[in-house]
Parts: C-alpha cells; sequence; structure tokens
C-alpha cells in the first residue's frame, strides 16, 4: 500500500532523517518504536506532505506522493492523526469532526462518517457541542481519533495516541486500533508504549537517530536483546 524508498529529511541545513526505506501492506498495522528526538514525528510528517524530503521517493497505492500537498494526500486516502491532537480549541466537537471530511471525496458522505465515527465514540456524540478545548485529555484524544476518520481513510497514521493518557484510557486507545484495523483500515503507528504496541501490531520498525535500525515482525522484535534492553528496559 504504502513504500517508502530513500527518503533523506532536513529542518534547513541539519538533517534529520537518513535514507529510509520501508513498506506497509494493505490491512496491517505497522509499529515506528524509537527514542525521543528520533526522527518519528518527522517521517510521519514528510509522508503526510507537511515537510518535503531532500532525497527518496514516497509511493501511495501506485501513485508518487512526495511532493505533493497535505490535502492532495487527505484526498488520496492518507489520514494523518498528529502528535499533541492540534485540535480546534474554539470549535465544537461536531465542527472539528466535520473539519476532518473537508475534502471533496469525504464531504458529500459526513452526516453518514458522522454517524459511524458517533458510534465508535459515543461519548463523542454526547459532547458534540462541547467546546474541543474543554474536553477531559481522554475525549480529546477520541476527538483526534475521530476527526481522523471522518476523511475516510485507508491509512491511517497515528502519532502517540496514547500520550499523557491515563493507564485505563492507554488500553482503550490500542482497543480502538485493532478495531480500526479490523474496519479495513491500515495503521502506521508511533508509541511509546512499546510492549503493547508491539503486542497489537504485526510488524515494527525501529528508528535510532535517524536512522533505521531494525525492522520485522514483532513477535522477533520482542525476543531481540536490543529491543528488549534499549525499549522494555529488560
Ligand atoms: N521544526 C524543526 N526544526 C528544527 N529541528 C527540528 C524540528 N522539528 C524537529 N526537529 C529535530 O529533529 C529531530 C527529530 O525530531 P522528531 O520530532 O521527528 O522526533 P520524534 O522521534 O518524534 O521524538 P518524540 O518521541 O520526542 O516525539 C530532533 O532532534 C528535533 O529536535
Ligand atoms: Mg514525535
Amino acid at each position: 500500500m504504502l513504500e517508502v524508498s530513500n527518503i533523506s529529511t532536513f529542518y534547513g541545513q541539519i538533517q534529520v532523517l537518513w535514507d529510509i526505506c520501508f513498506k506497509i501492506s494493505d490491512g496491517e498495522i505497522l509499529a515506528l518504536i524509537g527514542a525521543n528526538g528520533a526522527g518519528k514525528t518527522t517521517l510521519l510528517n514528510t509522508i503526510s506532505g507537511v515537510l518535503r524530503p531532500n532525497s527518496g521517493t514516497i509511493t501511495f497505492l501506485g501513485q508518487r506522493i512526495d511532493g505533493l500537498a497535505p490535502h492532495a494526500i487527505v484526498e488520496l486516502g492518507i489520514s494523518h492523526i498528529p502528535e499533541g491532537r492540534k485540535l480546534f480549541s474554539d470549535m465544537s466537537v461536531q465542527e472539528n469532526l466535520e473539519m476532518g471530511a473537508y475534502i471533496d471525496r469525504a464531504w458529500k458522505h459526513r452526516r453518514e462518517t458522522l454517524e459511524k465515527v458517533f458510534e465508535f465514540f459515543p461519548r463523542l456524540k454526547e459532547r458534540a457541542g462541547q467546546l474541543a478545548r474543554t474536553l477531559s485529555g481522554g475525549e480529546q484524544q477520541m476527538l483526534a481519533m475521530g476527526r481522523g476518520l471522518m476523511s475516510r481513510p485507508k491509512l491511517c497514521i497515528i502519532d502517540e495516541p496514547s500520550n499523557g493518557l491515563a493507564p485505563k484510557l492507554v488500553q482503550e486507545v490500542f482497543q480502538i486500533i485493532k478495531s480500526l484495523r479490523e474496519q479495513g483500515i491500515t495503521i502506521l503507528l508511533i508509541e511509546q508504549n512499546v510492549r503493547q504496541t508491539l503486542e497489537v501490531a504485526d510488524r515494527a520498525c525501529v528508528l535510532e537517530n535517524g536512522r533505521m535500525a531494525l525492522e520485522g515482525c514483532c513477535e522477533d522484535l520482542l525476543k531481540s536483546d536490543h529491543v528488549r534492553k534499549a525499549y522494555l528496559g529488560l
């Protein structure tokens, strides 16, 4: 579904990603793990068109997307649920959700998609008229995910959805990610909760200092000495 080949990304003169290559197949959950500052968010922003790579190519469903504007990439079926939620804080829950449908392909179906999102997150339906900034942390995360679904994505790229949430809500986030996959959505997931992530994902890539250090199926990575020491504290 997605193929990232030899991507290098800079901020000005400073190179943050070196020669990144990986693929995601249809229906898969691929986890991207790595320490703070490894370049995970930079990689997601490069895929969603917020940043342009200096070299390399990104192909989605057979089409080159590197160099396209972010809205064109959403239109093709990639939804980016950003780190820190980035909600429209003075807009209501429902207005935030509608903003997620602001592309041609999704706009005409927005009512039907909204119903689905409300089924998925009944809490958002109860609070449809409430301002986003007055939601609790967990509710804001649900809203960010719901808004991401409003564009009817084929691939969701999700940056640290459990950040700042209480343990019970972290469990809920992982449940939601599993159910998204059951609905046929492919997922690229960044998470600091490495053990749980490796339990829900099919494969994982480990990013270290802007380079892809390891890639494999989660079962193997959970057994790897390097992953156990560096990311699981064992
Ligand atoms: N806008 C920017 N300008 C300059 N440098 C940046 C910018 N954004 C990120 N960086 C640098 O790029 C590197 C990678 O940052 P990035 O946010 O991609 O890391 P990350 O793996 O997502 O980390 P975290 O787990 O803390 O979210 C860091 O050294 C960071 O300081
Ligand atoms: Mg980040």
